[in-house]
């Protein structure tokens, strides 16, 4: 009676972490990361250049760099004035994935701040080479049908995180294991322990990928614990690799948004 109990309260406290963690890549406002104004340098240097220039003051009518911006109070706005375009204007719709506008929106309010030409990201190219070599990454994940599902897969984590938050991850920094991607350990009545990855979740059930890539539907009630981990598996590569790959790796991780 009272394990059932606690087992639906945790129930509750997952559906509310689950959802949470769908949220878009745009959470904090007013709070800009370093690696998102360099990822959105990137970004504003490939499709925002052309209009607004180098400075962000080529055009008579704006000047991005007096941060005043009559339709788009909140950041929240200025990512869907970045998104929707303002109508009537040259300034179009145009789709950005949630990290980029994440980075353009971090970007646009420093723009004073961080001279364009300075910031580069890491080479992608090479990233990719660490991605299967050095880093081992892809012994662990699985990118456009390559790896195991043993750990989340990353063909679409580019559009889906922030670069700051990427990062965070390759860092193991507080913060950066996300509620879904906690491992699970749950133990059945005959005393079998399954240890795996959440894939979905709710009050009575869980369906989860073992540590043998198996996927397996338990029922909670028939558990005799069902426990959620708080530390992640994952290496922490900060002192595996170097500054530079570690940038080299995000620049490659970013160019993964699922398109392939
Ligand atoms: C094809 C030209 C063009 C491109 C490309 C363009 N813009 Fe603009 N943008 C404009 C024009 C024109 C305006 C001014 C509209 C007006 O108020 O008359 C504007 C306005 C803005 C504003 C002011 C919004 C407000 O609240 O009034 C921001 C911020 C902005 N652009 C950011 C960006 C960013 C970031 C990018 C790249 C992702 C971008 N723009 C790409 C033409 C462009
Ligand atoms: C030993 C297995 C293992 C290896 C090796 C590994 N990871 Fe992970 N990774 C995991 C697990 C498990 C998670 C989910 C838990 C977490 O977020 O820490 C994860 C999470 C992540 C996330 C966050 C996913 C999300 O949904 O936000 C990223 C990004 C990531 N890994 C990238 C990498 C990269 C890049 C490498 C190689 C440098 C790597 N991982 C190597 C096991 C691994």
């Amino acid at each position: 009676m009272n394990s059932l109990f606690r087992l639906s309260v945790v129930g509750i406290v997952l559906i509310f972490a689950m959802a949470s963690s769908n949220l878009s890549a745009q959470e904090d406002e007013g709070r800009y990361e370093q690696t998102d104004i360099e990822y959105g340098a990137t970004v504003y240097a490939e499709h925002c250049v052309t209009c607004h220039g180098d400075n962000g003051d080529l055009l008579p009518q704006i000047n991005l760099r007096n941060g005043r911006f009559p339709n788009s109070p909140s950041d929240r706005d200025l990512g869907n004035t970045i998104r929707n375009g303002l109508p009537g204007t040259a300034m179009v719709p145009t789709e950005y994935t949630d990290s980029e506008i994440t980075g353009l929106v971090a970007y646009v309010r420093n723009i004073s701040n961080v001279p364009l030409g300075s910031v580069t990201l890491g080479d992608s190219v090479r990233g990719q080479a660490l991605y299967e070599g050095k880093g081992e990454c892809g012994s662990c994940h699985r990118v456009f049908g390559q790896g195991p599902r043993s750990a989340p897969e990353l063909s679409n984590i580019g559009a889906m995180r922030s670069a700051a938050q990427i990062e965070r991850s390759l860092l193991g920094t507080e913060g950066s294991l996300i509620p879904i991607n906690r491992p699970v350990r749950a133990v059945m009545q005959d005393g079998t322990v399954i240890n795996g990855r959440r894939l979905n979740e709710d009050t009575f059930t869980v369906q989860l990928i073992d540590d043998q890539e198996r996927l397996v539907s338990l029922e909670k009630s028939g558990l005799i614990e069902y426990t959620i981990l708080t530390t992640s598996s994952m290496p922490v590569y900060e002192q595996i690799l170097t500054d530079e790959e570690r940038a080299d790796l995000l620049a490659y991780l970013l160019t993964l948004k699922g398109l392939n």
